[in-house]
């Protein structure tokens, strides 16, 4: 039977003596999204699976979306590659929650291993839950009724730059307008309360002038990544990391020059407005 090894920090635990080849059953189904929920984000190793098992896996908990901007692994549309060397570095080292560009973002994303560097290109996970509680009374309340603008543009401002990036992603320029989300969301199994903003997409709050927001958003932004709130992941080829989108933020490391790191994520939606 699956047992559950706690991390000692803020969140994140690993789930041992499972083997995610096999079917999941209805009892381990609900045994890990209670982890996922209750822990923020789980861990996996030695897990060597195929696109197909990877796939089968994520289907568990439900429906897939695809990406608008990354390549994926032949046949299989839902599984995004994220595949860095030096030349080309990740853009998402900020830290960031999933595509809060889009009105329901995911509930959570699972990334597999596949190419690992011997050292650094580790995970780091930050709990927006634990970052709320520690809010005084004053702020928390103030907090409760603004809404922030989220903006794909934003987020992938340095792919628009590039030669032909606007031709390239214009459709998804089309698809992706900017979006409002609740500055503090609930958390839909848990209860938890969240801070919902991130420095990868979320633009400005609502109804405060630029200055105003800057302010905000930048103390915002500072707190939740405080390592007080926070867990590290140093990946192992065949490791997975199953975060739940909504009370995460998380970015990688791009430490690893001149070495090559290879992921394969599949992101799951959410059926749960953040509303
Ligand atoms: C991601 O931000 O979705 C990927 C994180 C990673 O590559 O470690």
């Amino acid at each position: 039977m699956a047992k559950i090894n706690k991390e000692d920090s803020a969140l994140g635990a690993t789930i041992e003596e499972i083997d995610l080849r096999e079917p999941l059953d209805e009892d381990l189904t609900a045994f890990i999204s209670h982890a996922l929920a209750e822990n923020e984000v789980i861990f996996f190793r030695d897990q060597e699976i195929s696109p197909q098992q990877h796939k089968d896996f994520a289907l568990r908990f439900g429906k897939l979306q695809s990406h608008p901007v990354y390549p994926t692994v032949e046949d299989f549309p839902e599984i995004t590659i994220l595949e860095n060397d030096e030349k080309n570095p990740s853009k998402i080292e900020k830290w960031h929650t999933d595509m809060t560009f889009k009105q329901i973002p995911p509930l959570g994303s699972i990334l597999l291993g596949k190419v690992i560097p011997k050292k650094g290109g580790d995970t780091l996970f930050s709990s927006l839950s634990a970052a709320f509680n520690d809010l005084s009374k004053e702020m928390k309340e103030s907090l409760m009724p603004m809404t922030a603008i989220h903006s794909f543009e934003h987020g992938f401002k340095e792919s628009l730059a590039e030669p032909y990036g606007r031709e390239k992603l214009s459709q998804a320029l089309i698809d992706n307008p900017p979006i409002e989300h609740p500055v503090i969301r609930t958390h839909p199994i848990t209860g938890k309360k969240l801070i919902f903003v991130n420095s990868l997409f979320t633009l400005k709050i609502k109804s405060m002038s630029d200055s105003e927001s800057k302010g905000l958003l930048d103390f915002l932004c500072e707190h939740i990544k405080q390592e007080k709130y926070q867990c590290r992941f140093s990946w192992e080829v065949n490791s997975i990391a199953f975060w739940d989108n909504r009370s995460v933020i998380h970015k990688p490391d791009n430490n690893y020059w001149p070495q090559v790191r290879r992921m394969e994520r599949i992101t799951i939606d959410d059926t749960q407005s953040p509303y």
